[in-house]
């Protein structure tokens, strides 16, 4: 729907600073219901201010096309270096995916505080710096918590759909954002994901847990054995189709993270700079 540019912003004596440039694609202008959500993504982007939440400098008309200007981020998504690791016949390290997983909590608890759900978190929308540092992109799809359900609710990626984003009687509320946390981290860790691909996902008809496709989820200790007992109950926990059995918050997943001692700076170890430099 979007695409991204790398820019260069330049001012008075000699003054240059990268910038990353987002706009509707030449091909989509005409949607006025794009441009609209691209507007709704700009405003909500605007409000974010947080070390792990890209930066949105604002928007400007270029060229009579809507622009986002955000800060530029100089590393790959995590998409790239999950395909890098399996390109290489590697997993990432059981504690790179979880770190990685811990600083997305901070950006994205942040942004459930501004009343705001994401709904699009996925390893494409987790970009990591050169000095690793997680940064939580992309507001295309995202709401204000408590919005009326709507089919703009079925945007974004059906295979990081919690079960209640498909069913239009439900509420949905951040454990929609954990549910799909709970996807990445699984795919982080063994290079798949927890249930087939959802191509056919269809909106508004009502699924109970046990109905949802592929219920329950496969543990990620099948799929590989250098994976602690509580990281491998947190991803089930996250997976469950059933809300309120999910945790409640980033903080609560973030906590479980740490007290399993999983979580340490990116990049100041040679391992995980090995991982980044292979990107
Ligand atoms: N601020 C940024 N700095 C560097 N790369 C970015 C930035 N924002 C997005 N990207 C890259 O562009 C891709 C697409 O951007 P995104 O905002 O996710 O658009 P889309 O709505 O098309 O998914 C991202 O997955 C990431 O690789
Ligand atoms: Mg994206």
């Amino acid at each position: 729907m979007a695409e991204v540019w790398l820019a260069s912003a330049k001012g008075p004596g000699g003054f240059e600073k990268q910038v990353a440039l987002k706009r509707v694609k030449r091909s989509l202008r005409s949607s006025l219901e794009l441009k609209q959500l691209f507007l709704n993504e700009a405003c909500l982007a605007a409000r974010m201010s947080h070390p792990n939440v890209v930066l949105t400098h604002g928007l400007e008309r270029i060229d009579g096309d809507a622009v986002l200007v955000m800060e530029h981020v100089d590393g790959p998504s995590c998409r790239r270096l999950l395909a890098r690791e399996l390109d290489a016949g590697l997993l990432l390290p059981v504690e790179l995916a979880c770190s990685i997983v811990a600083q997305a909590c901070e950006g994205l608890g942040y942004v459930h505080r501004q009343g705001v759900l994401h709904l699009d978190v996925s390893p494409e929308n987790l970009l990591v710096t050169s000095t690793g540092v997680v940064k939580l992109c992309d507001f295309g799809v995202a709401r204000w918590a408590g919005e009326p359900c709507d089919d703009a609710w079925a945007r974004g990626k059906p295979a990081y759909f919690a079960p209640e984003r498909l069913d239009i009687t439900a509420r949905v509320d951040a454990r929609a954002d954990l549910y799909a946390l709970g996807v990445t981290l699984f795919e982080l860790l063994t290079g798949a994901r927890p249930i087939a691909q959802r191509s056919g996902a269809t909106f508004g008809a009502p699924r109970s847990g046990e109905q949802f496709e592929g219920c329950p989820a496969p543990r990620v200790s099948a799929a590989r054995g250098d994976v602690p007992a509580e990281l491998d109950a947190l991803v089930a926990k996250l997976l469950v189709p059933e809300v309120e059995r999910r945790p409640r918050s980033c903080g609560e997943v973030s906590e479980v993270l740490h007290a399993a001692g999983l979580v340490r700076p990116i990049g100041l170890d040679a391992e995980l700079s090995a991982v980044l430099a292979r990107s």
